[in-house]
């Protein structure tokens, strides 16, 4: 068997943007044509840092594939947009990673029209090509709003949620049209599916409600959209997308093999102030075992997460700063989980680490399945530590 693990770097909402105003008043910790101020780290220089010299983990930051889920600009900054791609383009070097994946984001797309009347005539002139290099996909992407790209494990369904933008109110929001969901049906119908289907957009399919901002601008036709991932003869889908600099994992509404959708997490944009007290910027690397997959028979996966600190830079995330710094998706079936748990010897102290090699299944929780589990497992009478600002129980004992 084929034990093959395959890792995508993952970022969103960079926001680079030149600054306009002095102090700390700038859209983005990204900040293009300055000079860094001493003592203070930049997001860039601390990511190129962690890629180079490897201070904070064991293994280096390499990557497969690169994602970035758009909004790689502030207001459609030429000098932003430039070199937020150039800075993909050195760590897709850095991390050794074969191909970046990335879209556009409404922040990408000159819908004001201000220095052009077309909204994307500067972001289809840029060099290289965004978001690829192909002539084919490149055509398709800002033709028919989408392409595949795929390789011998991993197919990718790259989508433009900002095609709209630049009539009426449409920027205000995401949007795939009828015509374009029907043309992803076609595509998908005649498309093999991977050990792994990972779908990159900008804008969110569902909503965030509990941001309580007034969640207008998701996707409109998202539900469609994963309605139609969700059908019985497509294969389970991963969504990555941005935009709300709200990190965020679940599954979408709809049958047992709905999406798992993955908000990421703003790399360097500058918070919302009702944000600011709740997240922190991040980026992921999202890791998938080939054997796991094949031996669960359905797409797992674990991520890691970075958080960002302006004084200390890139940390692996503590719970409280949107995604935890470790945890998985994929596995839902937390009920025949929680019968597993009676192989264990009673009365004996185990830790999680132990305990994952006894149930590995525990890694492809989610966060919330994981406290679900765990909720469950205490009322049948076990004992669970958990230490402050882990998400991971320390210890469990079965009585
Ligand atoms: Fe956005």
């Amino acid at each position: 068997v084929n034990d093959r693990t395959i890792s995508v770097l993952l970022f969103s909402d960079l926001h680079a943007s030149k600054i306009t105003r002095r102090g700390h008043n700038s859209p983005s910790y990204f900040e293009v044509g300055v000079a860094p101020r001493a003592g203070e780290p930049t997001p860039v220089q601390s990511l190129l840092g962690l890629t180079k010299a490897n201070e904070l983990q064991s293994d280096p930051l390499a990557a497969d594939f690169l994602v970035c889920c758009g909004d790689l600009t502030h207001q459609a900054e030429a000098d932003g947009f430039d070199a937020a791609w150039k800075f993909l383009h050195q760590v897709k070097k850095l991390t050794g990673a074969r191909q970046i994946i990335a879209t556009a984001g409404n922040h990408d797309v000159d819908s004001r029209s201000k220095s052009n009347p077309s909204p994307v005539d500067f972001i289809k002139s840029i060099k290289p090509p965004f978001p690829i290099q192909s002539t084919r996909q490149f055509e398709k992407y800002w033709s028919r709003n989408f392409f595949l790209q795929e390789t011998e494990e991993v197919r990718f369904l790259v989508l433009n949620t900002t095609t709209t933008h630049g009539v009426g109110r449409e920027h205000e929001w995401g949007r795939i049209t009828d015509q374009t969901l029907r043309e992803i049906r076609e595509v998908l119908a005649r498309s093999k599916p991977k050990r792994i289907n990972i779908c990159v957009c900008h804008h969110h399919p569902h909503r965030h409600s509990e941001i309580g901002l007034g969640d207008y601008d998701d996707i409109r036709g998202g539900q469609l959209f994963l309605d139609l991932l969700s059908e019985p003869s497509n294969a389970p889908w991963l969504i990555l997308h941005g935009h709300k600099h709200h990190p965020r994992l679940s599954y979408a509404q709809g049958n047992a093999r709905s999406p798992v959708v993955f908000s990421a997490g703003s790399f360097s944009a500058r918070l919302y102030p009702a944000l600011q007290a709740r997240v922190r910027n991040q980026f992921y690397r999202l890791n998938f075992s080939i054997s796991d997959i094949a031996r669960l028979g359905t797409m797992v996966g674990t991520f890691e997460s970075w958080a960002w600190y302006e004084a200390s830079g890139w940390q692996r995330a503590p719970t409280a700063t949107g995604l935890p710094d470790r945890g998985g998706f994929g596995y839902r079936d937390i009920i025949s989980l929680a019968k597993r748990f009676s192989i264990l010897p009673r009365g004996k102290i185990i830790g999680w680490e132990k305990l994952i090699t006894r149930i590995p299944e525990l890694v492809y929780l989610t966060p919330d399945d994981l406290g679900c589990l765990f909720h469950m497992l205490k009322g049948e009478g076990y004992s669970i530590t958990t230490e402050p600002g882990q998400n991971r129980p320390a210890q469990l004992v079965r009585k």
